[in-house]
């Protein structure tokens, strides 16, 4: 999906790099796509311009299970600094890739990048991080750095035959689809992203980036779970927008992982997923988690199982029910600031979900060891449409773990409907009802 009014221009010139020396190909420029209709609180600050004759072709391999990764490693490095590589065919990439060197660059990916289904290989050599089991087999950061697909890159990670051996052995790790690890200024956009073999993009450590004009897909064609592909996470990052993209997928739609700050949502069309969500949250014990600044405008939610979420630890480690290694809780810190407006709800089984018990075994014992995540100046606003009837009349839960731990969280101008007709109900708890304007028959206790 191309944003209308996106500015396209054709850039003819001579190659300077590569072996086709002297050839005169096209690439289609920068594209012009700009944060709307609302700003980050921070501009995102402007490139550097880069050189018309530093542009950096790069030409696939033709034998079988040949790897293109070396020759794109080379190719950024030669055009990094005010250059341009272009991505204009098929690749293939089977050997880790740590492109955290790059600054003032922009990459034309019109063609594909695809990764090998070398599983066993893979499991060995990507990069992997701390939180959550987070690997993959690329890494990008640096600074100044604009990644285009202009509506026809495909990034694409063979998932299918992740899921398979996922099913097949439970310790199969997958990997991330995309990461940037410290990626400040620039953007992403214009890319298909598909079969991603788990979350397809987390945003770690980066700043000052926006992401528009993505299109997800991924779907597991066996009876293998596509399980965990969230759209997006953001860790430890600040002043990003996530825009006018559309995601098909199961789990998160988007995800705030701890240290999320200053972080626009707006205008994504979300289908089949867990919805936008905070959290979880209060995960480890000993650690500080903020997310902060939120705004989640103008998003449509299609079959999700909730379409705004916020999911947070109790203060001691409690069990998810019926999941004796989901184990977790204990953790502190605060959700300050999160507005929801706009939200088109279509199918979905619950419209809003704040759940500060998430894990607990029961109400009684949550609320004996009430979360240390603290939520605050929580607002949803202008949300409708029709619930898909799972939990009908049901069409939400609002549950704070006690009366100390939430502060300030109000709705305005919610209408839902139920598909019996009911006047829908909120299940909710340790809520000031008075600020809660939620259509139907309001609160009932959980
Ligand atoms: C399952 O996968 C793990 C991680 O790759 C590996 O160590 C283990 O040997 C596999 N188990 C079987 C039965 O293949
Ligand atoms: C982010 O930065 C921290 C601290 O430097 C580091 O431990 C971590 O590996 C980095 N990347 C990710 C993806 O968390
Ligand atoms: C998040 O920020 C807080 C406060 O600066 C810090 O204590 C905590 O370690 C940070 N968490 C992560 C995962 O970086
Ligand atoms: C909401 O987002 C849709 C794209 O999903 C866009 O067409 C529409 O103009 C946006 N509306 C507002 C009020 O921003
Ligand atoms: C939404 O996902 C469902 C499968 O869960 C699929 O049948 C449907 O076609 C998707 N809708 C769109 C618009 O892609
Ligand atoms: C709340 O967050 C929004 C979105 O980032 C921001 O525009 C606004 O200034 C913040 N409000 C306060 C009181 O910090
Ligand atoms: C929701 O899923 C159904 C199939 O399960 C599909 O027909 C419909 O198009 C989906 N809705 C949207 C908006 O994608
Ligand atoms: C809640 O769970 C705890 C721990 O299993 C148990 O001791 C307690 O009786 C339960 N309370 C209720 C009301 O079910
Ligand atoms: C309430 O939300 C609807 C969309 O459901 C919107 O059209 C309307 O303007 C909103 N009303 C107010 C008072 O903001």
């Amino acid at each position: 999906m191309v944003a209308k009014g996106a500015l396209y221009f054709l850039l003819s010139v001579l190659i300077t790099c590569g072996p086709d020396l002297a050839l005169a190909r096209h690439f289609p420029g920068r594209p012009s796509i700009h944060p709307a209709p609302y700003q980050p609180y921070k501009a995102i600050p402007l490139s550097s311009t880069r050189q018309k004759n530093k542009v950096c072709f790069v030409k696939p391999g033709h034998s079988k299970g040949h790897d293109d990764g070396p020759a794109i490693r080379a190719a950024l490095h030669k055009c990094n600094n005010g250059g341009t590589v272009v991505l204009d065919k098929e690749y293939t990439v089977c050997s880790p890739l740590d492109l955290r060197f790059l600054k003032h660059i922009d990459i034309a990916l019109t063609g594909k990048v695809e990764f090998c289904t070398n599983l066993d290989f893979w499991q060995q050599n990507f990069f992997t991080f701390q939180f959550q089991d987070a690997a993959s087999w690329w890494v990008w950061g640096g600074e100044d750095i604009h990644l285009y697909g202009a509506g026809t890159g495909v990034i694409h990670g063979n998932g299918q035959a992740w899921y398979d051996a996922a099913a097949a052995n439970e310790s199969t790790r997958r990997p991330c689809l995309f990461i940037t690890d410290g990626w400040h200024g620039g953007s992403i956009t214009g890319l298909k992203l598909r079969h991603s073999p788990n979350w397809h993009n987390f945003i770690a450590n980066s700043s000052d980036l926006l992401i528009s004009d993505i299109d997800i897909f991924s779907r597991s064609f066996s009876s293998a779970w596509a399980a965990n592909l969230d759209g997006w996470d953001t860790f430890r990052s600040d002043n990003v927008v996530i825009q006018n993209s559309v995601i098909n997928h199961d789990d998160d739609c988007v995800s705030f992982k701890p240290n999320s700050t200053n972080i626009i949502v707006q205008g994504l069309h979300c289908n089949g997923s867990h919805g936008i969500s905070v959290g979880s949250l209060g995960n480890y014990p000993d650690q500080y988690d903020i997310v902060s600044d939120l705004f989640i405008y103008n998003n449509t939610m299609a079959n999700t199982t909730t379409a705004a979420r916020l999911k947070v630890w109790p203060g001691a480690e409690a069990i998810k029910k019926g999941n004796p290694q989901w184990v977790g809780g204990g953790g502190q810190g605060y959700v300050r600031n999160v507005t929801y407006d706009t939200m088109i709800n279509d199918n979905n089984n619950l419209a809003i979900q704040i759940d500060q018990c998430y894990g607990a075994i029961n109400a009684s014992e949550c609320e004996d060891h009430p979360s240390g995540v603290i939520l605050e100046d929580i607002l949803f606003k202008n949300m409708w449409g029709t619930a898909n009837g799972a939990d009908d009349p049901v069409a939400g839960q609002l549950i704070c773990a006690a009366e100390e731990s939430c502060d300030n969280i109000r709705a305005e101008n919610v209408t839902l409907t139920n598909p019996s007709g009911e006047p829908p109900q909120w299940q909710c708890r340790f809520m000031d009802v008075d600020q809660l304007d939620l259509g139907g028959v309001g609160c009932i206790p959980a």
